[in-house]
């Protein structure tokens, strides 16, 4: 009995710091990815492209995945993106080449921007 309450003690704080983790590296990878040479959270980062500190309040974690790697295929490159009222140059480059894990992370991140 004691056995099985250590190991379900241990289970829980692996869980726990493997989440802490995951969260702590979404916005290390906007960083690192090079994100924030364009984009701006809280005050910091770029505005050739659009401000991302409430992006998650207007879109959805799949819509955000394809966005990281396709971005084309929601704003055709060289048109005019119109995104919250403002217009951009489409020229986000297209990250096709990332690892899944650091794509669920970036936009587990992006979307829990609220
Ligand atoms: C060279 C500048 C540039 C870089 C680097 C860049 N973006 Fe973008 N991003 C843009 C521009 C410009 C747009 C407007 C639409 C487009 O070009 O696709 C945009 C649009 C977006 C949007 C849509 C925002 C909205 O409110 O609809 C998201 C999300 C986004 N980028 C995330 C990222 C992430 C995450 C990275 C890093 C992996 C990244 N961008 C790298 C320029 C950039």
């Amino acid at each position: 009995m004691k056995k099985s309450i250590s190991a379900l003690l241990i289970a829980a704080a692996l869980i726990f710091s493997a989440t802490t983790v995951f969260a702590a590296s979404g916005s290390s990878l906007f960083s690192s990815e090079g994100c924030i040479a364009c984009h701006a959270i809280n005050g910091q980062g770029g505005s050739v492209g659009p401000d991302l500190s409430h992006v998650g309040s207007h879109r959805s974690l799949s819509w955000l995945k394809i966005q990281i790697t396709h971005p084309s295929e929601h704003f055709a490159a060289g048109t005019t993106a119109n995104i919250n009222g403002q217009s951009y140059q489409s020229i986000m480059p297209g990250h096709s080449n990332m690892p899944a894990s650091k794509l669920n992370a970036l936009a587990a991140y992006l979307e829990s921007l609220k």
